[in-house]
């Protein structure tokens, strides 16, 4: 069964030959390790080169997370952040907290922003549960994550002491560099790497992504296995036609060519939506640079029929859409009829609620079409680790593709840095003296 099916006819695009062959190039580039940015493409063989030791002691660890707390906070940003978000979302029950019996640890998510409230609310509510976190950076040094941690790191030790606190806490960093790694050292926290070669936002299968799942009960191996899997399928031996991140990769860049300039991206399963912001920050960062690139957005549908749908129907003319689609849902549930029929549902009746999904994806993507918006169809089977695995390689696979198409480097994020200067000369850091005056004189 394969993990992801492109279909692309209702783009209305032909992908010519020389576009066929610049795409099998740039996938070649990723092989052979000699276009931009080449120093971050450890992510291209990194599903196979997962061991069983490495896997061992992410679950180790997991394990001794999950047996000393019920909720496990994350601390990260970005690429540190999105991908465990992503993954966890995809594969729970979002209703689980009315739940009454909890059978995996609360996994929680924290440095994603400088909110108080915010911060403030997950600590009164972490009063309540034995916790622990995991500290992810890779540069150790991203205000956002360092200063949630400081927080956290702090109750921990009030709660437990210095030494049990020690033990609660697990920092994924650089194998040396920043402040995270030499605060990790001092305190003697278990410590996984962020391989060098690796960047943030295409690390979800470093311990960066696999460690929370793995405290949250996901089953690691799959995902990993079925990104093995589309390493095989997107392979440079692979041909055009058979390579779905070849053929996703050229298609949105003919697209983009012929003016369409805003990709959104959408599911009609509510579940994938994280998997829609790590998409973003994937393709956002990777692709949007020297005043190039296509601008990534999302929608959830069908919820966003109700309120992005007028424009994407009507609205300016430089959108196309790439739609998730989820081929079997994992539940049941079959719409009854009604003696009454005052709702008049009886239409309905005896149709499972996914039937009407369908019939909704089905319509919207034909009206949308007419309306002037391409449509290009990402089949999954299910909602599955296996098949989450394989979608998210396939699309960092169709990123580094389609970023060397473009004609960027994929792999560095340049515009980053602006903020934080101007954050840090507002903020009157050591070293920012002149920036400070300077910017104040601004405001
Ligand atoms: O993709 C990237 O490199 C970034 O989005 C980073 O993931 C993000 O800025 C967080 O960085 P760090 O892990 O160094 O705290």
């Amino acid at each position: 069964m394969k993990t992801v099916t492109l279909d692309i006819a209702k783009t209305g695009i032909g992908i010519p030959a020389d576009m066929k062959t610049k795409a099998q190039q740039a996938n070649a580039l990723l092989h052979s390790g000699e276009g931009e940015g080449n120093d971050f493409l450890g992510w291209v063989h990194l599903p196979s080169s997962i061991s069983e030791a490495d896997l061992g002691a992410i679950e180790a660890e997991a394990a001794k997370l999950r047996a000393r707390a019920d909720a496990v906070v994350c601390i990260g940003i970005g690429g540190s952040y999105l991908g465990a978000k992503a993954v966890l979302e995809a594969l729970s029950d979002p209703f689980k907290l009315l739940h009454k019996e909890q059978t995996q640890p609360t996994v929680l998510f924290a440095g994603q922003n400088i909110s108080e409230d915010y911060i403030h609310e997950l600590l009164d509510a972490l009063k309540e549960h034995s916790f622990a976190a995991i500290v992810i950076s890779k540069s150790g040094t991203t205000t956002e994550p360092a200063i949630a941690f400081r927080l956290i790191k702090a109750e921990l030790e009030r709660r437990y002491g210095k030494q049990e606190a020690a033990q609660r806490i697990v920092a994924v960093t650089d194998k040396a560099r920043g402040a995270l790694k030499t605060l990790a050292t001092q305190e003697g926290y278990p410590t996984f790497v962020i391989p060098d070669d690796v960047g943030g936002r295409f690390s979800v299968l470093t311990p960066v992504g696999l460690l929370p799942l793995a405290v949250a009960g996901v089953d690691i191996r799959a995902l990993v296995a079925g990104a093995q899997e589309m390493e095989r399928a997107t392979d440079r031996s692979v041909p055009f036609e058979e390579n779905p991140a070849a053929v996703y990769a050229a298609v949105r860049n003919l697209l983009y060519a012929g003016g369409k300039k805003i990709e959104i991206l959408g599911s009609y399963e509510p579940k994938l939506q994280y998997i829609n912001e790590w998409w973003k920050q994937l393709y956002g960062e990777s692709e949007g640079k020297q005043g190039k690139g296509i601008f990534p957005a999302s929608v959830t549908l069908t919820a966003d029929l109700h309120s992005m749908g007028q424009y994407i129907q009507e609205g300016e003319r430089t959108l196309f859409e790439t739609i998730i689609s989820v081929e079997k849902p994992a539940r049941e549930v079959r719409i009854e009829a009604d003696a009454e029929n005052l709702d008049g549902l009886n239409f309905l009746a005896g149709k499972r609620v996914s039937e009407v999904n369908r019939m909704a994806e089905l319509g919207v993507q034909l009206a949308h079409m007419d309306g002037g918006v391409p449509n290009i169809r990402i089949a999954i089977p299910e909602i599955s680790a296996r098949v989450i695995g394989g979608l998210l390689y396939f699309f960092e696979k169709a990123c580094g593709i389609s970023g060397y198409l473009l004609g960027v480097n994929p792999f560095n994020q340049p515009g980053v840095e602006a903020y934080k200067k101007n954050m840090f000369a507002l903020l009157d850091k050591p070293g920012y003296e002149e920036a400070s005056k300077a910017i104040k004189a601004r405001l």
